[in-house]
């Protein structure tokens, strides 16, 4: 299978084929020279027939754009943005941007004034261009031999049947869609008809639970909920529309009521007849959708007007509504999908992430799109297929440790391509630090160099840069247009969270090295946020969620290292008086985090604390219970200023339970 190891949370894998070649089980009809790559010391150069057809062929040619576009921004960024169609043109300038917190308010603003339309973009454009033949997705379902295509033109009709579907039931400019779909054809359809019509969609991925889903829709109040009647993950069928009911009832009882569940019947994995029904408020996709014009006109929309929120977690309880606009996002995903997986039109493009996390925004849906490619949406995992024919792979999400590189190099990619390993957040809307795979010998384990027009700085613990071979916190120095603008109805917590621990500077949350030869190395969080398999979960919300169960009374929880997963989660609680510790409790504990968040956020280890570490002023010391949660019991460190240092020992003894 192309995606085995946890590690590696996305595989974006692309394929060379004759355009218009059938399906996606002939990955293997074009077999690509087989000149290997070649490795010299830690570096692996790409082969020189690769260099030679890349967009970006050699380290002088990336040094000579990315000077320019940092020198020169506005005019490097308005050639590219004239690739795509505007309304009406940007003005008065290219962008405007206060990223100083001491400067006043931070305001980034790209292609301001200029009006467009993603979803035109996206599709129209193509299609007018003589492209709507051509394959827009081949989907791939969860049992074999469930599969579909759109062409581009196709998807346009699609789309705009949606669209005005939307537009009937009152959806418009500025209101929020909140969708929650498994990797249906719909899910990028949804989101492409909001779009159309400049309404802003929030895509919450299908495994979160109805208290998460409920928590985004109290946050941002939709008109309609899209959703399907159930999915099947492998033997197991989920009922999507029982999690949405549960959380509609539950928001109803918070005053935000959605009077409308647009509901897709996924026959594959249940009947209709079995789906629990509210009249009124629910709806048959199938039976109302089709029923429109498969011609919507385009609203066109300012390119700062909102285009999409996606919550992310932070390192405190409340996911953060990521808020991206329309121009700066829609060029810059484009760009950096062209560069860093060195597009060419014939290619046929996979990425296995899911639109419930950006990765899938900007790298399935949108970024391929804009470039007019061939995508592939797959919603089970992976059969086997020859991998003659893949020319870039790119991985995403965590720190790639050198050997899951080599094995992802020599394994999947044949010793042959080169991969892309991109550094990059949900707040920043596309890659930031990736190589061009033609342009750069890699190092792995490195994401390499800056992206074109991306400023990275590593400063101190004071906030001051430091030079050349160093390491500390990752910063950005200068906007870039597919940075997040705010976070949905709080700019006050965008401006804490990102712009005040080193004023001047965006600060990512990561840490990082960079080596005598400039490489960056990327070394994960530095906030209370876990990286587990690639999925981003606030320590905080595990914690309250763990409280919420009556017999806990506090939770501190910390990620540790874990072999598949990258990190794992490892809590410790300290239960109400009186109760006891039994293996029951602690199923029960985990279970409330699965209900709470999803599945993917369940704890891996439980470890009983009847006394946490805390300072005399109360302030849990979680550095100490990193080193307890990852038995680096002689590495403590000062346990002195502890209010009660005999917690520790206690601690260390219960380990094991
Ligand atoms: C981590 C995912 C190392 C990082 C696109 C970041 C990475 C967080 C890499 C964002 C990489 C992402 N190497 N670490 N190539 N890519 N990260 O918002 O800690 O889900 O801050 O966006 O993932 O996670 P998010």
């Amino acid at each position: 299978s192309l995606v085995t190891s946890g590690h590696l949370r996305h595989v974006e894998s692309m394929a060379q084929l004759p355009s218009g070649a059938g399906k996606i089980s002939h990955l293997n009809a074009v077999i690509l020279g087989e000149a290997l790559a070649s490795e010299e010391n830690d570096l692996v150069f790409p082969s020189p027939e690769f260099s030679a057809q890349a967009l970006v062929s050699s380290p002088e040619q990336y040094q000579q754009m990315y000077r320019r576009s940092i020198e020169e921004p506005a005019d490097f960024w308005s050639d590219i943005a004239s690739q795509f169609f505007w309304k009406e043109k940007w003005h008065p300038e290219v962008y405007a941007e206060n990223i100083d917190v001491r400067k006043g308010t931070v305001k980034i603003e790209w292609f301001k004034g200029a009006t467009t339309n993603i979803c035109y973009n996206a599709l129209d454009r193509n299609v007018e261009a003589g492209n709507g033949g051509k394959i827009a997705i081949y989907w791939e379902g969860n049992e074999p031999g469930q599969d579909g295509q759109l062409t581009y033109a196709e998807l346009l009709d699609k789309v705009c049947q949606l669209s005005n579907y939307l537009k009937h039931v009152g959806v418009g400019k500025g209101d929020a869609v909140v969708i929650y779909l498994p990797m249906l054809m719909e899910l990028p359809i949804a989101m492409l008809a909001c779009a159309r019509i400049g309404a802003v969609h929030s895509v919450v991925f299908a495994g979160f639970s109805a208290e998460s889903l409920a928590q985004r829709i109290l946050d941002c109040k939709p008109k309609v909920v899209i959703t399907c009647n159930a999915v099947r993950r492998g033997p197991k069928t989920i009922h999507l529309k029982e999690i949405v009911d549960s959380a509609l009832t539950d928001c109803a009882k918070d005053g935000v009521s959605v009077g409308l569940c647009l509901t897709y019947e996924n026959q594959s994995a249940m009947e209709r007849e079995a789906t629990k029904w509210q009249e009124g408020r629910d709806v048959w996709w199938q039976d109302v959708v089709p029923k429109f014009s498969t011609k919507c006109l385009v609203e066109w929309v300012d390119a700062e007007d909102p285009l999409f929120l996606l919550y992310t977690s932070g390192s405190t309880g409340k996911p953060k509504g990521v808020l991206h606009t329309t121009g700066g996002y829609m060029v810059y995903t484009a760009t950096t999908f062209k560069y860093a997986f060195d597009y060419k039109p014939s290619d046929i493009y996979w990425c296995t992430a899911d639109c419930g996390w950006i990765t899938g925004h900007s790298y399935v849906t949108y970024g391929p799109l804009l470039n007019g490619a061939t995508i592939v949406v797959f919603e089970g995992y992976v059969t086997r297929y020859s991998r003659k024919s893949l020319r870039v792979l790119g991985s995403v999400g965590e720190p790639i440790n050198p050997s899951a590189w080599r094995w992802f190099f020599n394994v999947v990619g044949d010793s042959r391509c080169p991969i892309s390993d991109t550094w990059w957040q949900t707040e920043t809307g596309g890659f930031m630090i990736a190589p061009l795979p033609g342009a750069w010998p890699q190092k792995p384990g490195s994401a390499t160099f800056p992206f074109f027009g991306v400023l990275p700085v590593i400063v101190d613990e004071k906030g001051n840069e430091i030079e050349g071979e160093c390491s500390g916190y990752l910063c950005i120095k200068k906007s870039w247009p597919g940075a997040f603008r705010t976070l949905y109805g709080d700019h006050e917590r965008f401006e804490t969270t990102y712009f005040k621990p080193f004023p001047g500077y965006y600060f990512t949350g990561d840490g990082c090295s960079r080596d005598q030869d400039g490489y960056y190395w990327l070394t994960g969080r530095v906030d209370d946020v876990i990286n587990v398999s690639g999925h981003r979960i606030g320590t905080a919300e595990v914690e309250s969620a763990l409280v919420s169960h009556p017999q806990c009374a506090e939770a501190a929880v910390v990620g540790v290292e874990h072999e598949v997963k990258g990190q794992g989660i490892y809590a410790f609680v300290t239960l109400v008086e009186g109760v006891p510790y039994s293996e029951e409790l602690r199923k029960n504990l985990i279970l409330a985090v699965r209900n709470q968040i999803g599945a993917f956020a369940a704890p891996d280890k439980i470890h009983w604390a009847p006394g946490l570490p805390k300072t005399r002023s109360g302030k849990i010391m979680r550095r100490i219970l990193r080193k307890i949660a990852s038995r680096q019991l002689d590495e403590l460190g000062d346990t002195s200023t502890l209010a009660d240092p005999s917690v520790v020992d206690q601690l260390i003894a219960l380990s094991d339970r």
